[in-house]
Parts: C-alpha cells; structure tokens; sequence
C-alpha cells in the first residue's frame, strides 16, 4: 500500500481504495448483510434514512441487467466484481408527520456508502463506486420512482491479480493520492487554510 497519512487515523481510511481487478468469486451473503448493516448506522437528516440498495450478483436474474446499465469502460472491470449495488436515495422524508422535501438525501446516502465500504474492507473486500452508468435506463428498466434519486453503482469484490484486467487499466490499478488538509480546510471562510500545511513529525 502506497499510502500514507500526514495525520493520525485509523488505517482503514487510507487502505480503502478502489480497484478494478476482481477475482469474482462469489461473495458470502454474511459479508452483504454485514456492509449493508455498517451502512445502517450511518446519520442522516431527520434519521429519515434515506438509502436504499438494490444488489445484484452474477448468475441471478438482474446481474447482465446491471451490467448492461454501465459505460462500456466501466463493464470491461465490472463484469468481474462479485456483486453490484445500486445505491437510491429518497427525496422525501417524514417530519412531525408530514412528508417533507429533504434536501440531504444524497449526502446521507454518501455517508452510508462510505460506511458499506468500510466495513467490506474490513472484511477483506473491495468496493468501487461508479457513476458512469444509464441512470435513466436503469429508472425505466428497474421502474425506480421520481422519488428516488439513483447515486451510485457499487462494484463489490474481492481484489484480484493485475492478469485480470483489461491492460488499459494497468497503470491505474494503484492506491492514488490526496490533496493535503490546508488545501481542504479552512478557517472560516475559503481564503485562509485552517492549519499550515505539512505531516505530523514521525
Ligand atoms: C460516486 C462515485 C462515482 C465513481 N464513478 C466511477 C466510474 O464511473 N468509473 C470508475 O472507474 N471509477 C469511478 N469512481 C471511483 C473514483 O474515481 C475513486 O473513488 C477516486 O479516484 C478515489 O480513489 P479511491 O477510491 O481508490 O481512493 C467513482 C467513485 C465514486 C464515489
């Protein structure tokens, strides 16, 4: 691994990447049913909860679907990942019993992706979130209501040999890089850095 924090944090933050080359094989439903529950927990608005996840494996009667929704590029690696995860967002939500808009459903859904990926690393598996995929297809195709946004397409498997992969992706299928927080952070409003910029000493 490639990576290395400039501050304190638990490992799995910076060993969570996203790599393209999957063994496929077939991915225990405990291993689901664990990223999917650490995805749970996660806070959203109004706790409204606003996710939900439509998962396909390969072999059952949705995977040539799914995989018929992504970029053509994106289908070359994809096709061998163990399961895929369409990640919805509601746009409405319950509050003091009335349906209101709720404007954080895609934030909370991030944050709950980031948690379902999280916890498969630390079950030894890989995610890769994709956004290149036929969102208005998979709506028709999936019959996903206007109250759902549709965010994301999660690849799920365990990591393979680079021999598995479409050579175009060679060069990429490395651990890459962060901006540092002093470009990220800042003191109040954007024309100051909250800290200086540098690691902490070893
Ligand atoms: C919402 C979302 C959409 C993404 N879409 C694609 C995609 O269509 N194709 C792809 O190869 N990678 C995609 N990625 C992967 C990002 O490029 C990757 O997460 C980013 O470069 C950071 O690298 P890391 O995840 O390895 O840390 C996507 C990631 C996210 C979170």
């Amino acid at each position: 691994m490639s990576r290395a924090a400039d501050h304190p944090v638990e490992a799995l933050f910076v060993d969570r990447w996203s790599p393209r080359s999957f063994t496929g094989e077939p991915v225990p439903e405990a291993v689901l049913k664990s990223a999917f529950e650490a995805a749970r927990w996660a806070p959203s608005a109004l706790n409204a909860q606003p996710w939900r996840f439509l998962v396909t494996r390969p072999g059952d009667a949705w995977w040539e679907t799914y995989l018929g929704f992504l970029m053509p590029r994106n289908r070359l690696w994809a096709a061998q990942a163990s399961a895929l995860v369409l990640i919805l967002s509601s746009r409405f939500a319950e509050r003091r019993g009335e349906i209101v808009e709720n404007t954080s459903h895609s934030f909370d859904a991030g944050a709950a992706w980031a948690n379902f990926a999280h916890q498969a690393l630390l079950l030894g598996w890989h995610t890769h979130g994709i956004g290149g995929f036929d969102k208005n297809a998979a709506r028709v195709r999936l019959a996903i209501p206007d109250d759902f946004a549709i965010e994301a397409i999660i690849a799920l498997g365990r990591k393979g040999d680079l021999d598995r992969l479409d050579p175009e992706f060679h060069g990429a299928e490395v651990p890459n890089g962060r901006r540092p927080l002093a470009d990220t952070v800042f003191a109040g409003s954007l024309n100051e850095p909250a800290f200086s910029n540098g690691k902490d000493a070893a």
